[in-house]
């Protein structure tokens, strides 16, 4: 079964085409970065502009480069919750009109189980899927139940899956995502756009131990697994004099602060910000007694997170090949199949929504 998938929930317009719910024939990603880059951010009004005028070229090259006409397609799916309403709508519509036209089985999908179905897809012409920590003797697909980790600019959540389509939150942030810390902490310091990628690669130079950054203390209260950017963030942004770690002679850490600095703040961020994340990770790992951890998402790709997690042998992570953590159409295409395959539809009178209830923790 060959599946057309659409992706546009923000500054990404990406179109795939995915075989049996894991083999990539095509994955095509146009990216919107240079355009908002120089905001310094994503504007909405852009992002829904470039769809509109990207999508059909998108679609078209997905499909040529998996070597199909329309006439190949068996089922069409799309990103429709959460994300940026005007560019939802964009993808959307245009998957349904694809659908509509070709008479073909149509399904509306959820950005962020997509991301966590990514490591289930094997790279074109790669046999067995995604990159796990233990290497390639252990490639086999993980068995339900595990631990989620999603986290992406616009969410950031622990969950337990029992099924693709099935996930209950055990933790959220209560404020920013994690991507969102790493972008609003680069666009501060002026590291570029988009901030993840950027700190990750200036962070490799750094001292992480340069900065002793707060983490938060979310212990009690009736969510145990929920945890914080906001603070890190503003600790990073506001007070950064006050969380230099003072060397042994009592004078603060080096002399020429603008050829280290750069660096030992991204890698002291860097290491706090994935530190918040393993704390309540590896609590409901002990709590839940699920020993593998799935993750997805654009922070998944985070050098710094991969490599922490790895240390945990006692348990088994599992991460999407680097290329698709990011924004991208083969995860919706590959989800997107499970369900169809399942014979679910979904009515093309169905509608995009920003949010989706129970992925962010809303607190009096
Ligand atoms: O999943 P994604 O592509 O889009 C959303 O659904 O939001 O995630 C984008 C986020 C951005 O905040 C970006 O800065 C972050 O993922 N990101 C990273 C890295 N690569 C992308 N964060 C940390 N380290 C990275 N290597
Ligand atoms: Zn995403």
């Amino acid at each position: 079964m060959k599946i057309l998938g659409i992706e546009s929930s923000c500054d990404e317009c990406a179109a795939a085409v995915v075989e049996d719910g894991s083999r990539i024939l095509s994955n095509v990603v146009a990216t919107q970065i240079p355009f908002h880059a120089v905001y310094n951010g994503v504007v909405p009004e852009i992002a829904s502009r470039k769809h509109t005028e990207w999508i059909y070229a998108v679609v078209k090259e997905s499909l040529d480069k998996a070597g199909l006409s329309p006439g190949g397609i068996d089922g069409v799916a799309a990103t429709a919750r959460p994300g940026l309403l005007g560019s939802l709508l964009v993808g959307l519509s245009f998957a349904k009109a694809f659908a509509w036209a070709r008479h073909l089985p149509f399904i509306a999908v959820d950005h962020m189980l997509a991301h966590l179905y990514a490591s289930q897809l094997a790279a074109e012409r790669e046999a067995p899927p995604s990159y796990i920590q233990d290497g390639a003797e252990n490639r086999s697909l993980p068995s339900y139940p595990f631990l989620g980790l999603l986290v992406s600019g616009g969410h950031s959540i622990i969950c337990r899956v029992d099924d693709f389509d099935d996930i209950t939150v055990l933790g959220a942030t209560i404020d920013d995502a994690v991507g969102e810390a790493f972008d609003k902490v680069s666009k501060h310091y002026g590291f570029g756009y988009p901030g993840g990628a950027v700190i990750d690669r200036l962070a490799g130079t750094g001292d992480p131990n340069a900065f002793r950054f707060p983490m938060p203390n979310l212990y009690k209260g009736d969510h145990p697994y929920d945890f914080s950017y906001s603070g890190l963030k503003t600790a990073v942004i506001n007070q950064l004099e006050q969380f230099r770690v003072k060397k042994a002679h009592g004078t603060a850490g080096g002399t020429d602060e603008s050829a280290y600095s750069k660096a030992d703040i991204a890698a002291s961020f860097q290491k706090t910000a994935v530190e918040i994340l393993l704390r309540s990770l590896l609590r409901a790992a002990e709590d839940t007694g699920l020993t593998t951890i799935v993750a997805g998402g654009g922070v998944a790709a985070n050098s710094c997170l991969r490599a922490r997690l790895a240390e945990q042998r006692h348990l088994r992570c599992i991460f999407p090949p680097l290329e698709l953590c990011g924004d991208n159409g083969a995860m919706i295409a590959g989800i997107g199949c499970r369900y169809l395959c399942r014979g679910d539809r979904s009515p093309l009178s169905i509608s995009a929504s920003a949010r989706v209830n129970g992925f962010k923790r809303k607190y009096p």
